[in-house]
């Protein structure tokens, strides 16, 4: 294995770059021959040796200057060319390549999906299609051609504006495509194949006509609706909230079934995961919609941060991934709920970024060494570098911040940019200062904050003693402290919250904590108070603080900041949890706290004063959360507890949650938040039930009355959890109506997953030969797969090893197929530090006989030998 590693420290820019650049496409799912006809400039005028990236391509010529040059070397990833001969520092190299899309199951370079082909070449792909300087800080002008049948094929698509079109006598015909804004390779796109086309247009706030067009599979018109929807809220939203206008005169959206991710953002062609893309009542959940809403802003987003300014290298990644997400992130929160997305977004921070930061791959939001690319687009450069950007947004104000945007904007676009850049605009245009901030960009871990106070009653006198510890991470040893903004309130015992100030001066509730240990003291404070600490999630970080139950129960009743009310009823479920577990392992009876029971019972009786906020409380962490409260994970343990905290909780809530579920009416499916919201908690209630006696009836009814995908799959995953007799018959129905239907069945491969059934594992194997199953398709694979290994904790952990067997075998045969796809499904794997001696035993196993396997690919030799060092 000659893997090697990239180091951010040895970025150069380049000796020559393109600045333009001609593809042509004589495209055949069997064979396509590709063109390649290129403008390089010399702008080391030393540079002797010109080396493109590219695949050990079967290719015909190379010419330079239009003749035939032979003065190249070629191994397994490149083509060096001797330009020692060569006087001019402007000329034109011809490259002809061949390729297979129809054998390409890696879902990178041009592929087949379905009947249609399609590329991605975000980050390294488009070294499969054609040899080039595939970096992103060499930015070119693209013209592509595509010929292809016209039976077949009667769409030809690229980036940019549609130049040029004819026939050919042969039953082909062809198009040519302009891209008049230099743009990396990354972002380049072709599309080839027969679709339905949902059209509409968009007029910019300069009074600009777009043509927007959404191209889905023959048959889907019917789900493509709702993504024109959000795409056209997109545009309207970067208009108004950030001052950001489309550039140009057309953006078109394909959905493809074969894809690694969730879309991609190709300048003016944004290929998305048909999941993200389609939807309509009878197919997708409440849930779903929202996804689809959130992608597409995203991509849309990326016009600005990520196209039009870019990143110079790939370390630079969150440049463009943290602050689009941000972005994305503020979309929602204005269009729906501020609160209800920032919980959701918390809850996947702390599960999935702080289990990634605990793990062989931790990495700080700027990786320092990378070997494969690929594997970098993780929680931590997306969802923790988001939080960075907020972190700067609560520091500088909405204003600050888009002062900081627009001079950001000003300075680099039409540039590849580093974070650097990105922080130094924020910190020019506010004069906040960053030093001490920057270190968010380099740091790796979750840091700790661990909270005391103290309260002088004579004095009037409240202090918050605030330290802060980073503990060391597989890739840094040693941390240094970071400036963590610290948003806090008091409260008196009653609930009212008290003005923080110090000696008559106010004081701002974001406290900026630098330092190893600080003190913050507060004047005027005439009884002890119950702080609300880390509001809003002001900072990616874990709390300490000794809270006592009556603390909690004041701040969940009086809290004005709804992620604090939420926040408290996690602490309270851990608390039970962490309790009844030790109870558990010391074969105890469990026992659930009587005065949180009742809690609970008033946040449902008066869920009319605000129906989301008590959603999201009454709801139990998952499984996994509840793991990350350990450092050794006992899954048995912790499945065994939760699932009695669920039975409790339905039983004593039993008359209320029928109470409320009967209550609640909706007859006609509205994707509204008023909506959205009273299905939820009617649900939740759903879900609850199911294990009471009444369960089985009300389940069995909520499925056969559902007018809508949301209501049919909660009663379909209640079902499905509690075990209830009606189970086999409703995943039996199920499976009839949606059977042709991959992303349906996806829904119901999850749960099939997920069953809390002892024998789910043989359900599983048998499901991988289901006809509505396909391993090349990574969302089949991620919902059968990924959701047992990710989310059937006890089941994936079976002390017998047959679930890490499992995953292995799956491993093994996606490395030659899709290592990409291989490479996340692995993560669970690579985490057997959280374990006991046995499981971790039985899961290096595992990864030793991938790490044996004659080819490992370098997404998962990557991850191996981290996790394995
Ligand atoms: N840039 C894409 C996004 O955030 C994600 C992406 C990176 C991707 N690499 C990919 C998508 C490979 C599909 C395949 O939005
Ligand atoms: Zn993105």
């Amino acid at each position: 294995m000659q893997a090697k590693a990239k180091y951010r420290k040895d970025y150069k820019a380049p000796d020559f770059t393109v600045s333009n650049i001609f593809l042509d496409f004589q495209l055949n799912s069997k064979k396509t021959i590709v063109t390649a006809t290129s403008q390089y400039k010399r702008l080391n005028p030393e540079a002797i040796k010109l080396r493109l990236d590219g695949h050990s391509f079967q290719f015909s010529t190379i010419k330079l200057n239009g003749k035939d040059f032979k003065h190249f070397k070629q191994d397994s990833e490149s083509l060096t060319l001797d330009l020692s001969q060569l006087k001019e520092n402007q000329f034109e190299l011809e490259i002809v390549t061949i390729l297979h899309p129809e054998k390409n199951t890696s879902l990178q370079g041009l592929y087949q999906s379905g009947e249609g082909i399609c590329t991605q070449c975000e980050a390294e792909g488009f070294r499969q299609i054609t040899y080039m300087l595939d970096r992103p800080d060499v930015l070119a002008r693209y013209t592509t051609r595509i010929t292809a049948e016209k039976s077949k094929y009667p769409y030809l698509l690229s980036n940019g504006n549609r130049i040029t079109s004819g026939e050919l006598p042969d039953g082909r015909h062809w198009v040519e495509w302009n891209d008049p804004f230099p743009k990396p390779s990354y972002l380049f796109a072709l599309v080839a194949g027969d679709f339905d086309l949902l059209k509409d247009t968009f007029i910019t706030k300069s009074g600009r006509e777009v043509a927007l067009e959404l191209y889905v599979d023959r048959g889907n018109l019917d789900r493509a609706a709702w993504a024109m929807q959000s795409l056209k809220r997109s545009m309207k939203w970067d208009e108004e909230r950030f001052g950001l206008e489309y550039d140009l005169d057309i953006y078109m959206i394909v959905a493809v079934d074969f894809f690694n991710m969730g879309a991609m953002e190709n300048k003016g062609l944004n290929i998305f995961n048909s999941k993200f893309v389609l939807a309509n009542p009878s197919t997708a959940t409440d849930e779903d919609y929202l996804a689809v809403e959130s992608v597409i802003a995203h991509e849309y987003f990326h016009n600005w941060t990520g196209n039009r300014i870019t990143c110079r290298d790939w370390f630079q990644l969150s440049l463009k991934e943290g602050l689009t997400v941000f972005r994305d992130q503020e979309f929602t929160s204005d269009l729906w709920s501020r609160s209800g997305k920032r919980i959701e977004d918390v809850r996947l921070l702390r599960t999935a970024q702080f289990a990634e930061d605990a793990s062989p791959m931790s990495h700080p939001i700027r990786p320092e060494k990378v070997i494969e690319m690929n594997n970098f687009y993780t929680m931590t450069v997306y969802e923790k570098g988001a939080e960075v950007i907020r972190m700067m947004h609560t520091l500088l104000g909405e204003e600050g911040f888009q002062k900081g945007m627009r001079l950001y904007v000003e300075e680099q676009d039409g540039k590849a940019a580093t974070c650097e850049d990105f922080v130094s605009a924020m910190e020019r245009a506010s004069g906040i200062d960053l030093t001490q901030f920057r270190h968010w960009y380099s740091q790796s871990g979750t840091p700790e904050l661990t909270i005391s106070d103290s309260y002088d009653e004579q004095k009037a006198v409240y202090s918050l003693h605030v330290s802060q510890m980073t503990p060391p991470t597989s890739d840094q040893m040693e941390k240094v402290n970071l400036h963590i903004p610290l948003k806090i309130a008091l409260y008196d015992k009653s609930g009212i919250p008290l003005t923080l100030e110090n000696e008559g001066k106010e004081v701002n509730p974001v406290l900026d904590v630098k330092q190893t240990e600080q003190t913050f003291t507060f004047t005027n404070i005439h009884s002890k108070p119950v702080p609300a600490l880390l509001c809003d999630f002001s900072a990616p970080v874990k709390l300490n603080y000794e809270y006592s139950t009556a603390q909690l129960v004041t701040l969940l009743r009086h809290a004005e900041n709804h992620f604090v009310r939420w926040d408290v009823a996690q602490m309270l479920y851990s608390m039970e949890l962490r309790r009844n577990l030790t109870r558990h392992q010391q074969s105890k009876t469990l026992e659930f706290s009587a005065e949180i029971l009742s809690e609970l019972y008033q946040v449902l009786d008066h869920y009319q004063q605000d129906p989301e906020l008590a959603t999201l409380i009454l709801t139990l962490p998952k499984v996994t959360e509840f793991a990350e409260l350990f450092k050794t994970i006992d899954p048995e343990g912790i499945t065994f507890v939760r699932d009695f905290m669920v039975r409790t909780i339905a039983e004593s809530l039993k008359q209320t949650l029928l109470k409320v579920y009967n209550e609640i009416r909706l007859d006609e499916y509205r994707v509204t938040a008023e909506d959205i919201t009273l299905r939820a908690l009617r649900n939740l209630c759903v879900s609850y039930l199911a294990y009471t006696t009444v369960g089985n009836n009300i389940v069995n009814k909520h499925y056969s009355y559902a007018n809508n995908m949301t209501d049919t799959l909660a009663a379909l995953s209640a079902a499905t959890k509690a075990q209830l007799p009606c189970r086999d018959s409703l995943l039996a129905d199920f499976e009839s109506k949606w059977q042709h239907d991959g992303l349906v069945m996806d829904k119901w491969f999850a749960l099939q997953a997920t069953r809390p059934d002892e024998d789910v594992l043989l359900n599983v194997m048998k499901l991988m030969d289901h006809p509505s199953f396909n391993f090349n398709n990574p969302n089949r694979l991620r919902a059968l797969v990924g959701s047992f290994a990710n989310q059937n904790l006890k089941a994936f952990h079976a002390i017998d090893g047959s679930g890490y067997r499992f995953l292995t075998d799956v491993l093994i045969r996606l490395n030659e197929s899709n290592p990409q796809v291989a490479s996340r499904l692995i993560e669970p794997l690579i985490r057997f530090s959280r374990y006991d001696g046995q499981r971790q035993t039985l899961m290096k196993r595992g990864l030793e006989r991938i790490s044996e396997l004659e080819k490992v690919s370098r997404d998962l030799y990557e991850k191996i030998e981290k996790a394995l060092q």
